[in-house]
């Protein structure tokens, strides 16, 4: 791969003059439950796929950021002065580089060279597996390399949050980034996303996959109704936080918000934080059950995940919700779930081994029937964090 990679780079930029390029790799996400707590003082159970954003550079002289990416061929090279980081939203994927540059820049670090840049990804874009978080990840480990900036990795997560949230306009939680910057081969990662504290646990499912299957529906809206959901949330805690000493929705159990839940004004607001409260519970859970090697257990409290998101929260959709059902009608699989922002993206669902052949055709006739997309899978692969390819 990497050889490869430093081909395409030689291809596109020619001898480096400047220095030896280098590659990089940040991995896609998928979250196996634990959906909208993140910005809920909640907890999250993602993984790092073995798919991700490559990216190969080297310094050149001309103090100008080149970039060039191999998904968007017919946009050519995109020239950057170093000075010039600001959104707009004509740059397109470049944005998420420049707000990278732009956070690194807000924290001190400034870059006093050019680079150029060759960027390829083989996660699919707007599937809800966080391409854009794998891009802002690779940047950002390898800005920090090139310029010797010594930043832990939890900064660079930290640091492609705000890019999202300050250059982007995304509120979106610190899920994606630190999956992506903090994933282990095999390991799924238990996240509280109130104090960053986590702890890893082995995905060794024996007889089981975890399968994505993307709806192919592109999330259309998904950023606006995004950050209507986290002001909903921000309300409910409001109102609760008027007889309750609490910080976050993460800090109630069921019986506590059930006890408190008619203080939320707004029936919207108190259904979106009855999700947040209930999904956090069942990802402590699922994390639980999974110690306990109880695969049913956890196929369980994914569906349950899934009924809340359609329900409650509703952030799913016609082509999410076919995809799930179907699921769950076939043999061997012990749960199915929407997973990520939702409004189209993928589910995902834990299948035996067996069954996946089965699974993927009848899945795959009956949504084609069902709606007017064709679904695609995957099976997972779970993979390391952002780091450099030596
Ligand atoms: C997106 C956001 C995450 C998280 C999920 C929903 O992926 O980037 O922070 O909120 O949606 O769980």
């Amino acid at each position: 791969m990497k050889e490869s990679l430093l081909k395409h780079y030689q291809f596109q930029f020619g001898e480096a003059n400047g220095s030896k390029p280098s590659v990089f790799f940040a991995p896609g996400r998928v979250n196996l439950i634990g959906e909208y707590t993140d910005f809920n003082g909640g907890h999250v159970f993602p993984c790092a796929l073995t798919n991700g954003t490559y990216a190969v550079a080297a310094f050149n002289e001309d103090k100008i950021i080149r970039l060039y990416s191999e998904n968007f061929k017919a946009e050519g090279v995109r020239e950057f002065a170093l000075t010039q980081h600001t959104y707009n939203e004509a740059n397109g994927w470049t944005n998420y580089v420049l707000g990278v540059v732009d956070q690194f820049e807000k924290a001190g670090l400034v870059m006093d060279r050019g680079l150029n840049i060759l960027v390829t990804g083989n996660i699919p874009n707007g599937a809800g597996l966080s391409s854009s978080a794998s891009l802002e990840l690779v940047m950002a480990t390898l800005l920090n390399a090139f310029f010797d900036w010594q930043q832990p990795m939890v900064e660079l997560v930290k640091l492609g949050q705000r890019s999202e949230n300050q250059f982007i306009g995304v509120q979106c939680g610190i899920m994606d980034q630190f999956a992506i910057g903090m994933g282990k081969k095999d390991h799924a990662i238990l996240l509280d996303t109130n104090n960053l504290t986590y702890e890893y646990a082995p995905i060794a499912l024996e007889d089981y996959n975890v399968v994505i299957t993307n709806t192919n529906k592109r999330r259309g809206l998904a950023d606006s109704k995004y950050n209507e959901r986290r002001v909903e949330c921000e309300r409910a805690l409001a109102d609760l936080q008027t007889v309750l000493d609490i910080q976050t929705l993460g800090d109630m159990t069921e019986a506590v918000f059930d006890t408190y839940a008619n203080q939320i004004q707004d029936p919207l607001a108190r259904k979106r934080a009855k999700h947040a409260v209930y999904e956090n519970r069942r990802t402590l859970k699922a994390y639980s059950v999974l110690n306990d090697n109880d695969l049913k257990a956890f196929g369980a409290l994914m569906n349950a995940s899934h009924v809340s998101l359609r329900d409650d929260f509703e952030v799913s959709c016609k082509e999410l919700d076919v995809l799930v059902e179907l699921a769950w009608q076939q043999q061997g699989v012990l749960g199915s779930r929407m997973t990520g922002a939702g409004f189209g993206g993928c589910t995902v669902s834990l299948v035996a081994k067996d069954s996946v052949d089965s699974f993927i055709e009848n899945v795959g006739k009956a949504y084609r029937e069902q709606t007017d997309y064709q679904a695609d899978f995957y099976i997972a692969s779970i993979g390391d964090g952002a780091r450099e390819l030596k």
